[in-house]
């Protein structure tokens, strides 16, 4: 057997829990002079660096960074691959947004050409961000998720996505219908979930784009298959919600749609949340469904301000989402800096480690993967970060100001994006080198 153990020495941190419940110290672990021991993809062992080595045989082979930070890859918990095109479209909120924009761009993936062209530079993008597991909206058109697949599966990374199901209120040309949405997610189902590091989420764009009858059978499929995901939309804009209001006037609420329909559940994501009531929030908490909070979205399509603390007072399990194309950015870093600001805005706070832990564990913990990634535990998957402090002039200047870990990793959150990203990992290999 060849020896695949490696190790990676640097300053390492990892959120270990959510600091909104066991406080801001008992919720990280950092090693200022850290190793980190990966083997066949895993990550083996821990620790400071002088007690590990002294453990480990004298030629393993190490790889030393100066001024770097090694942590978890990030977790992306709500991007549209087929909107990677149109990111910074000009002057509309949600509704107008998507007819204007966002539909005839979405239609390009019918040729598979197209989308196999954009999955690899989706992917690319991924990891230049540091971003090593993202829940994936496609187009309506499978297509868009087999070649989505096709590319993860090629650097065996741990992705989730799947089929927008959309049967009214959208284009012709971009419709499917209730029984061809069942069908194709079916067999995409069948081809892709459980695949290596692969996993399927039932895909309903939100509820005003499917009828009853789609609804209804995209909780079928999610009771036809154990572990599969969902993903959809709710509460992002006040006309959204009116119009959800009018089409189900015999519902409660816009949660309450999906709550009938049978979507609601431990792999269930919706993506904003930003008007919710406080009985949603409880609901979500209770059937364990997840939020993704997507700051640069909200701000960029003028959508409005989440309210974190409230989703924290119903201890409902929340990620972070770029939310491209209405997002402005790949980068979790970038997104945390616009997040600290929503907070800002409502007069509360976002400490840099509840902020790692929600581009980390806690987008782990949303997708019920924390077993496998968000944090750097031995016997998780080896998917991992370089971060580095020079990555520019001013970030290795202000770095040098710093006076804690806490300090820098602020610090990171607000002038870090792309450029700090020196590499990337998954599964133990190196899948992006700046
Ligand atoms: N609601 C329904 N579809 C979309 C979309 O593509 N982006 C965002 N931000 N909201 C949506
Ligand atoms: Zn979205």
């Amino acid at each position: 057997m060849p020896l695949t153990r490696k190790a990676y020495r640097a300053a390492i941190l990892h959120s270990i829990a959510d600091p909104a419940v066991v406080g801001i110290e008992a919720s990280y672990e950092y090693f200022e002079d850290g190793l980190l021991v990966t083997e066949n993809g895993q990550i083996s062992a821990i620790g400071p660096a002088c007690e590990l080595l002294a453990s480990l045989p004298a030629d393993i082979q190490v790889s030393h960074y100066q001024d770097a930070l090694i942590t978890p890859g990030f977790i992306d918990t709500h991007i549209h691959l087929p909107q990677t095109g149109m990111v910074g479209a000009y002057g509309e909120q949600l509704l107008d947004w998507l007819n204007t924009y966002t539909f005839p761009c979405e239609s390009q993936f019918s040729d598979k050409a197209h989308a196999e062209e954009v999955a690899g530079i989706f992917i690319k993008e991924l990891l230049r961000n540091g971003t090593t597991t993202a829940l994936v909206f496609g187009s309506v058109h499978p297509q868009s998720v087999d070649s989505f697949f096709e590319a993860a599966e090629k650097l065996d990374l741990r992705m989730i996505a799947g089929k927008v199901m959309m049967d009214r209120n959208a284009p012709d040309y971009l419709t499917d219908t209730a029984e061809s949405s069942y069908v194709d997610s079916k067999a995409l189902i069948e081809r892709w979930h459980g695949k290596g590091r692969l996993h399927y989420a039932v895909t309903p764009r939100f509820a005003p784009t499917s009828t009853p009858e789609q609804l209804t059978l995209a909780g079928q499929l999610l009771s036809e298959y154990p572990d599969l995901y969902m993903q959809t939309h709710i509460s992002e804009n006040l006309q959204e919600i009116e119009w959800v209001k009018e089409l189900f006037p015999e519902r409660k609420g816009y949660l309450d749609v999906y709550d009938h329909y049978k979507l609601l559940g431990e792999r269930s994501v919706f993506a904003h949340g930003v008007h919710l009531c406080d009985d949603e929030c409880a609901r979500l908490a209770e059937t364990g469904s997840a939020i993704a909070f997507c700051p640069t979205s909200n701000f960029f399509l003028g959508s409005g301000l989440f309210n974190l603390p409230m989703a924290e007072k119903h201890n409902l399990n929340v990620g972070l989402g770029t939310d491209i194309g209405g997002g402005t950015s790949f980068s979790l870093l970038q997104t945390l800096n616009e997040a600290y600001k929503v907070m800002q805005l409502q007069g509360a706070r976002l400490s840099p480690f509840k902020s790692l832990y929600l581009a980390t564990l806690g987008g782990a913990r949303a997708l019920r993967l924390e077993d496998k990634i968000g944090t750097l535990q031995p016997g998780t998957d080896a998917d991992f970060l370089v971060l580095d402090y020079n990555a520019t002039p001013l970030l290795g200047y202000r770095l040098k100001q710093a006076k804690s870990i806490a300090e820098t990793l602020f610090v990171l959150m607000t002038l870090g994006d792309d450029r700090t990203v020196l590499q990337t990992y998954a599964a133990g290999n190196l899948v992006h080198q700046r």
